[in-house]
């Protein structure tokens, strides 16, 4: 089975799982992160290099205090309990987004978590936390101009792999699988760059409610697809000639 090198998820669908159960929606946030520790140690245990979960966007600032602030604890205690079960696992640790809006407290867990995990050699965990692709490619032009501004590069120098390395993502390869449950079927602002030639696989499953056998199926349907990048398949060249 051909596994995909780098798997990303958007985890969506905590809210209604939790409105279905009669529940606060922070019940849902609580039950998605012990979800989210299942699929992480599954992926790292299928041998999947880079995995990255989108867990707050930079549009979900805009929640109701009372939300954004439990989801800041939550995260805060997650990163808390389970960077020594990450360094066990052989799992490096490491975020991409606008880190700045984060609380003083979750940023140093943040920077605890990848100084301690930094040396694993095993699956690489990434968070897009505050992240926002609009917002990422945006700082990318705005270096980029800089640097023709200052004279360092030339404005006929700029190029699709200049632009990638200016990226946050960089140098962790683009996404072959990305994921997203509650049967949403947009990106909201992930990845939008580095998806180009992604795979996409949505499921109406809520996030709550994903398990290793729903990753299962989601890794079988991934090896199932033919990925063209825009060539002819293989196969097909010899039938197109006769
Ligand atoms: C995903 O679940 C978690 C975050 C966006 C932080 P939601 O909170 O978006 O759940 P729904 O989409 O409202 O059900
Ligand atoms: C995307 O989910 C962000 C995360 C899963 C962290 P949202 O629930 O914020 O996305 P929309 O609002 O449905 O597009
Ligand atoms: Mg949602």
């Amino acid at each position: 089975m051909t596994l995909p090198k780098h798997v990303a998820i958007i985890m969506d669908g905590n809210g209604r799982w939790a409105q279905l159960k009669h529940r606060p929606r922070s019940f849902g946030h609580v039950k998605g992160t012990r979800v989210a520790k299942k699929i992480i140690t599954a992926c790292s245990r299928r041998g999947i290099k880079h995995l990255t979960l989108y867990a707050f966007s930079t549009e979900n600032w805009f929640r109701p205090q009372t939300e954004v602030s439990l989801l800041m604890r939550i995260l805060q205690r997650y990163l808390r309990r389970e960077t020594e079960n990450l360094v066990k696992e052989n799992i490096r640790f490491s975020v991409i987004g606008d880190l700045s809006r984060l609380p003083k407290d979750v940023l140093k867990s943040i920077e605890g978590a990848m100084a301690t995990t930094a040396q694993c050699t095993g699956l690489h965990l990434v968070f897009a936390l505050s992240y926002g692709s609009r917002q990422e490619i945006t700082n990318a032009v705005r270096d980029i101009a800089e640097k023709i501004a200052n004279g360092e590069i030339s404005a006929h120098e700029v190029d699709e792999e200049m632009i990638n390395s200016s990226l946050s993502t960089y140098p962790t390869p683009d996404p072959d699988l990305i994921i997203r449950t509650s049967g949403e079927q947009r990106l909201s602002n992930f990845l939008l760059w580095q998806a180009a030639y992604s795979e996409f696989y949505f499921t109406d499953v809520l996030w709550p409610n994903f398990t290793e056998t729903h990753l299962e199926e989601a890794l079988t349907a991934y090896s199932q697809r033919q990925r063209r990048f825009g060539k002819v398949a293989h196969d097909s060249v010899e039938k197109l000639s006769n």
